[in-house]
């Protein structure tokens, strides 16, 4: 171990079991531990600082070290630090917060359940679409249909819509028969030659069809999707996409939950991403940018029809028994008021809008880069897919771990992002400014030198 003995770091080796991490590094080399944050910055425990180019995890819309939401946690704690949603107790907030989601979705909404985490929330909707089909007699209608490459969190139920592998491994997951994968919509990567996004998104919506007919449609429940899928490499769906696929879901009966955990509340240009992508959700999971990140909250969005379901066969047992000690907790509900009422006082979503084209620029101009094989992106969410042959689109071998070393470079220059293997995610707090932006690609354009040079002397290009 390469830790000082008795710091910060070694007493982290000692104590903690780090989510998402490659555990051998951090052991060996330590943890990078942050100190402090302000605006769209933050600086580690030296003293250094960065610029968060992916929003924590894609999630402090609003920045860091917001006076107003701090404030409000404050009062909040003070007032009524605690107080639960349980046996039909209730709270200011609670109702506040979920009138304004309810105000804001882009759907039919009826009733808005909370919980802490996406994770949570989207294994509340695999539990809602059981309880919804028993309710309503079709016991059989279970399946849940998700895509290869989605991320939509890692509780046990969540990990099995999740099509990562490695999020799969060594877990047992999926955990059973009602969890199905479909395409990914990775036009770059999964295109027939001379194929068009139409043709694409057609041949995929003809694909779901199949296994839905192959599986019997009266046993699907419901498809879940992420209108841009982050953690599985920023992918942009192509041209028709949705379109096709909510044809085919209208078709047999199936509803779309759709999982704006990320894409919700700014983040692709409007205020939802099924509002960028034309998807008219079934119901819809929220969380990450609701408060910010300043509280841990999320919510999940369901029309009437699931309501009345729920009513009715809850009397059965005498109650909807579903919910979480911290369901609605109050001073993390007050705090998503407020940052709603910021968002909308602020014109945050329009002028992140406005900025946009800007961002997907700046990001454009990697395109010619001899290690970017993809840029895509929309709204202020985006990346480059780095490649060992630009022509063939060869990947580099995944032990070479180029992405990684991306990373470490941009990082040693002053800026955060996200490494999905070898592609390079951006996604920074909303309120980054015109020259921040620049700032940001500036630096990653550095980095991105620095590692050709390297895959350069390494002899790891294909070309
Ligand atoms: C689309 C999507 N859904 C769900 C989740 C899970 O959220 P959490 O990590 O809060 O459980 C994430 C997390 O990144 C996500 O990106």
């Amino acid at each position: 171990m390469s830790v000082m003995p008795g710091s910060a770091a070694a007493r982290d080796v000692d104590s903690l079991l780090h989510p998402y991490t490659n555990l051998t590094l951090v052991h060996d080399q330590g943890p990078d531990i942050i100190e402090r944050a302000e605006g769209i910055h933050v600086w580690d425990d030296r003293g250094k600082k960065f610029i968060e180019g992916l929003a924590g995890l894609w999630c402090t819309s609003l920045g860091y070290g917001n006076e107003e939401l701090a404030q409000t946690a404050f009062e909040q704690m003070k007032k009524l630090s605690y107080s639960h949603l349980f046996q039909g107790k209730s709270h200011e907030p609670g109702i506040m917060l979920a009138e304004k989601i309810k105000a804001m979705v882009p759907m039919e909404a009826s009733k808005v359940f909370f919980g802490c985490s996406g994770s949570d929330a989207n294994d509340t909707q695999i539990k809602l679409m059981w309880y919804y089909n028993n309710a309503i007699g079709r016991p059989r209608k279970k399946k849940i249909i998700s895509r290869i490459k989605a991320y939509h969190g890692i509780s046990l139920a969540a990990t099995s819509l999740t099509g990562l592998p490695q999020m799969h491994a060594h877990f047992d997951a999926p955990l059973n028969d009602r969890f199905l994968h479909t395409d990914v919509p990775y036009y770059y990567r999964f295109a027939e030659p001379g194929e068009s996004e139409e043709e694409f998104s057609t041949r995929l919506a003809d694909n779901l069809e199949k296994m839905i007919l192959a599986e019997d449609p009266d046993t699907i429940a419901a498809f879940i999707a992420e209108p841009v899928m982050g953690a599985g490499g920023v992918l942009v769906p192509p041209a028709g996409y949705f379109e096709k696929i909510q044809a085919v879901l209208s078709k047999y009966d199936v509803m779309f939950i759709v999982d704006e955990v990320i894409t919700g509340l700014g983040r692709t240009g409007n205020p939802f991403g099924s509002q960028t992508f034309n998807i008219k959700p079934d119901t819809m999971s929220l969380a990450k940018a609701i408060t910010s990140a300043y509280q841990p909250l999320s919510a999940v969005v369901i029309p009437e029809k699931i309501y009345t379901a729920i009513v009715a066969a809850s009397e059965d047992v005498g109650n909807f028994a579903h919910g979480y000690t911290f369901s609605g907790h109050p001073v993390a509900a007050a705090v998503g008021v407020k940052a709603l009422e910021i968002y909308e006082r602020d014109k945050i979503f329009e002028k992140a809008a406005a900025l946009s084209p800007r961002f997907q620029q700046c990001l454009q101009t990697f395109a010619e880069h001899p290690l970017v094989g993809n840029v895509r992106g929309v709204g202020m969410i985006g990346a480059c897919e780095l490649v060992a042959s630009k022509s063939t689109k060869a990947a580099f071998d995944p032990a070479a771990k180029v992405g990684a070393y991306c990373l470490k470079r941009c990082q040693e220059n002053g800026l955060i992002i996200r490494a999905l293997g070898d592609i390079m995610a951006f996604c920074p707090p909303l309120i980054v400014s015109d020259d921040e932006v620049g700032e940001i690609f500036d630096i990653f354009g550095r980095s991105l030198d620095e590692t050709l040079d390297w895959v350069t002397r390494e002899g790891l290009l294909n070309t």
